[in-house]
């Protein structure tokens, strides 16, 4: 059982960038959380985070293919990317959308999210703990499925 973790543009700076806004926690402290938290329920984690849109619609097409569910921040690409929300809506396992910071109390070009839409849950403003709970939730949904 394999969940893939993908982190959009600029989560690689996570502990460096606008602390105040992300934290100080690392992306490699991302990747362990969610593959400790996995772990317990006996799934994998695949990990990538990438800065250029086309490589996230390929691991996503690739998610598709080898994931039994998907925990996405596609960061800035959130807002903007049709090519993201259309590699979403093209596979079957569940996608849970994360955002670290509370979008909703920030610019309000963060308040649309392309993807969510065809997203199956999101979970926003609990810093990096909300890839934590979407992996639980998302976890949830799956074993609910198989009963
Ligand atoms: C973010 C929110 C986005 O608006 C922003 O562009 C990011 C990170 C978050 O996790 O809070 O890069 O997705």
């Amino acid at each position: 059982k394999r969940l893939f973790l993908l982190n959009g543009p600029n989560i690689n700076l996570l502990g460096k960038r606008e602390p105040g806004t992300y934290g100080h926690a690392s992306l490699d402290d991302v990747v362990r959380l969610v593959s400790d938290t996995a772990a317990e329920k006996g799934y994998d984690v695949v990990a990538y985070q990438s800065n250029h849109e086309g490589d996230l619609v390929d691991y996503i097409q690739q998610a598709g293919e080898e994931a039994d569910g998907i925990i996405i921040n596609p960061a800035a690409y959130t807002h903007t990317s049709v090519a993201i929300r259309d590699a979403i809506s093209a596979i079957h396992p569940p996608v849970i959308e994360v955002h670290i910071s509370n979008v909703h109390s920030r610019e309000s070009f963060r308040h649309q999210s392309l993807s969510a839409p065809v997203c199956d849950g999101q979970v926003v403003g609990f810093g990096i703990d909300g890839y934590r709970l979407a992996a639980l939730g998302l976890i949830e949904k799956l074993e609910r499925r198989e009963k």
